[in-house]
Protein backbone atom coordinates (compact mmCIF):
# COMPACT_ATOMS: atom_id res chain seq x y z
CA UNK A 1 0.00 0.00 0.00
CA UNK A 2 2.66 2.73 1.24
CA UNK A 3 4.59 1.97 -2.28
CA UNK A 4 0.98 2.60 -4.64
CA UNK A 5 1.08 5.72 -2.15
CA UNK A 6 3.79 7.24 -3.49
CA UNK A 7 3.77 6.14 -7.07
CA UNK A 8 0.83 8.32 -6.96
CA UNK A 9 2.41 11.21 -5.08
CA UNK A 10 5.17 11.30 -7.39
CA UNK A 11 2.86 10.83 -11.04
CA UNK A 12 0.79 13.69 -9.04
CA UNK A 13 4.03 16.27 -8.83
CA UNK A 14 5.07 15.12 -12.39
CA UNK A 15 1.64 15.83 -13.63
CA UNK A 16 1.72 19.66 -11.86
CA UNK A 17 5.31 20.99 -12.55
CA UNK A 18 4.72 20.91 -16.59
CA UNK A 19 1.38 22.84 -15.66
CA UNK A 20 2.98 24.91 -13.18
CA UNK A 21 5.93 25.88 -15.46
CA UNK A 22 3.42 27.13 -18.45
CA UNK A 23 1.30 29.23 -15.76
CA UNK A 24 5.04 31.11 -14.32
CA UNK A 25 5.71 31.53 -17.92
CA UNK A 26 2.71 33.02 -19.08
CA UNK A 27 2.76 35.59 -16.46
CA UNK A 28 6.44 37.84 -16.75
CA UNK A 29 5.76 38.66 -20.27
CA UNK A 30 2.55 40.88 -19.11
CA UNK A 31 4.39 42.10 -16.11
CA UNK A 32 7.65 43.34 -17.87
CA UNK A 33 5.23 44.96 -20.56
CA UNK A 34 3.39 47.02 -17.49
CA UNK A 35 6.96 48.07 -16.05
CA UNK A 36 8.79 49.09 -19.04
CA UNK A 37 5.83 49.96 -21.57
CA UNK A 38 8.71 52.34 -23.56
CA UNK A 39 12.12 52.07 -25.05
CA UNK A 40 13.65 52.47 -21.39
CA UNK A 41 15.61 49.36 -22.02
CA UNK A 42 17.79 50.85 -24.65
CA UNK A 43 17.27 54.44 -23.44
CA UNK A 44 20.54 55.85 -22.79
CA UNK A 45 19.54 59.24 -20.93
CA UNK A 46 17.24 57.12 -18.85
CA UNK A 47 19.96 54.20 -17.65
CA UNK A 48 22.41 57.12 -17.34
CA UNK A 49 20.06 58.83 -15.00
CA UNK A 50 19.19 55.81 -12.87
CA UNK A 51 22.60 53.93 -12.93
CA UNK A 52 25.58 56.52 -13.18
CA UNK A 53 24.16 60.27 -12.26
CA UNK A 54 24.67 59.49 -8.64
CA UNK A 55 28.71 60.15 -9.52
CA UNK A 56 28.36 61.62 -12.58
CA UNK A 57 26.37 64.59 -11.86
CA UNK A 58 23.77 66.37 -13.54
CA UNK A 59 23.45 63.55 -16.41
CA UNK A 60 27.37 63.84 -16.49
CA UNK A 61 27.42 67.55 -17.39
CA UNK A 62 29.47 68.30 -14.22
CA UNK A 63 31.87 66.01 -11.93
CA UNK A 64 30.55 64.17 -8.78
CA UNK A 65 32.29 61.64 -7.09
CA UNK A 66 33.40 61.02 -10.96
CA UNK A 67 34.25 63.10 -13.60
CA UNK A 68 32.55 65.28 -15.84
CA UNK A 69 31.67 63.47 -19.26
CA UNK A 70 30.16 65.79 -21.33
CA UNK A 71 32.79 66.58 -23.95
CA UNK A 72 34.73 63.63 -23.25
CA UNK A 73 38.00 63.32 -25.77
CA UNK A 74 37.54 59.41 -25.20
CA UNK A 75 36.79 56.99 -28.08
CA UNK A 76 33.98 55.23 -27.90
CA UNK A 77 35.53 51.69 -27.41
CA UNK A 78 37.46 53.63 -24.39
CA UNK A 79 33.76 54.65 -22.85
CA UNK A 80 32.07 51.25 -23.25
CA UNK A 81 35.05 49.31 -21.99
CA UNK A 82 35.05 51.46 -18.56
CA UNK A 83 31.33 50.75 -18.45
CA UNK A 84 31.86 47.27 -18.47
CA UNK A 85 34.91 46.46 -16.57
CA UNK A 86 34.49 49.82 -14.17
CA UNK A 87 37.33 50.96 -11.92
CA UNK A 88 38.01 48.55 -9.05
CA UNK A 89 37.34 50.73 -6.15
CA UNK A 90 36.06 53.44 -7.53
CA UNK A 91 33.41 53.01 -10.44
CA UNK A 92 31.21 49.75 -10.54
CA UNK A 93 31.68 47.84 -13.52
CA UNK A 94 28.34 47.36 -15.49
CA UNK A 95 29.20 44.25 -17.95
CA UNK A 96 26.94 42.01 -16.37
CA UNK A 97 24.12 44.43 -15.85
CA UNK A 98 23.65 46.15 -19.41
CA UNK A 99 23.69 44.15 -22.54
CA UNK A 100 26.09 45.48 -25.34
CA UNK A 101 23.32 47.74 -27.12
CA UNK A 102 22.19 49.19 -24.06
CA UNK A 103 26.19 50.06 -23.32
CA UNK A 104 26.09 51.55 -26.83
CA UNK A 105 22.91 53.40 -25.81
CA UNK A 106 24.59 54.96 -22.53
CA UNK A 107 27.79 56.11 -25.13
CA UNK A 108 25.52 57.12 -27.61
CA UNK A 109 24.11 59.72 -24.58
CA UNK A 110 27.59 60.50 -23.70
CA UNK A 111 28.22 61.80 -27.01
CA UNK A 112 24.80 64.21 -27.27
CA UNK A 113 26.31 66.01 -24.29
CA UNK A 114 27.66 69.61 -24.31
CA UNK A 115 29.72 71.11 -22.34
C1 LIG B 1 30.20 54.94 -7.60
C2 LIG B 1 30.43 56.06 -8.49
C3 LIG B 1 30.33 55.85 -9.98
C4 LIG B 1 29.30 55.31 -10.72
C5 LIG B 1 27.98 54.77 -10.20
C6 LIG B 1 29.70 55.40 -12.10
N1 LIG B 1 30.94 55.96 -12.19
FE1 LIG B 1 31.96 56.32 -13.90
N2 LIG B 1 33.56 56.93 -12.83
C7 LIG B 1 33.60 57.05 -11.46
C8 LIG B 1 34.93 57.51 -11.07
C9 LIG B 1 35.38 57.79 -9.64
C10 LIG B 1 35.67 57.63 -12.25
C11 LIG B 1 37.13 58.06 -12.38
C12 LIG B 1 37.97 56.83 -12.29
C13 LIG B 1 39.43 57.13 -12.56
O1 LIG B 1 40.11 57.50 -11.63
O2 LIG B 1 39.83 56.99 -13.72
C14 LIG B 1 34.79 57.26 -13.34
C15 LIG B 1 35.14 57.27 -14.67
C16 LIG B 1 34.28 57.08 -15.71
C17 LIG B 1 34.63 57.22 -17.11
C18 LIG B 1 36.00 57.58 -17.65
C19 LIG B 1 36.16 59.07 -17.69
C20 LIG B 1 37.51 59.43 -18.21
O3 LIG B 1 37.57 60.16 -19.19
O4 LIG B 1 38.50 58.98 -17.62
C21 LIG B 1 33.50 56.97 -17.84
C22 LIG B 1 33.36 57.03 -19.34
C23 LIG B 1 32.45 56.68 -16.89
N3 LIG B 1 32.96 56.74 -15.61
C24 LIG B 1 31.17 56.36 -17.23
C25 LIG B 1 30.22 55.89 -16.32
C26 LIG B 1 28.93 55.40 -16.72
C27 LIG B 1 28.42 55.39 -18.15
C28 LIG B 1 28.32 54.96 -15.60
C29 LIG B 1 26.99 54.28 -15.48
C30 LIG B 1 26.79 53.10 -16.27
C31 LIG B 1 29.21 55.24 -14.49
N4 LIG B 1 30.35 55.80 -14.98
C32 LIG B 1 28.91 54.99 -13.16
C33 LIG B 1 32.58 56.81 -10.59
C34 LIG B 1 31.37 56.23 -10.92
Amino acid sequence: MRITKSIILIAGITVASPLGVAAQQSQPPDQAQAASPSQNDIDGQTMFATSCGFCHQDGGRAAGRGPKLAGTTRSDDFIADRVRKGKPGVMPAYGSVFSESQIMAIVGYIRTLEE
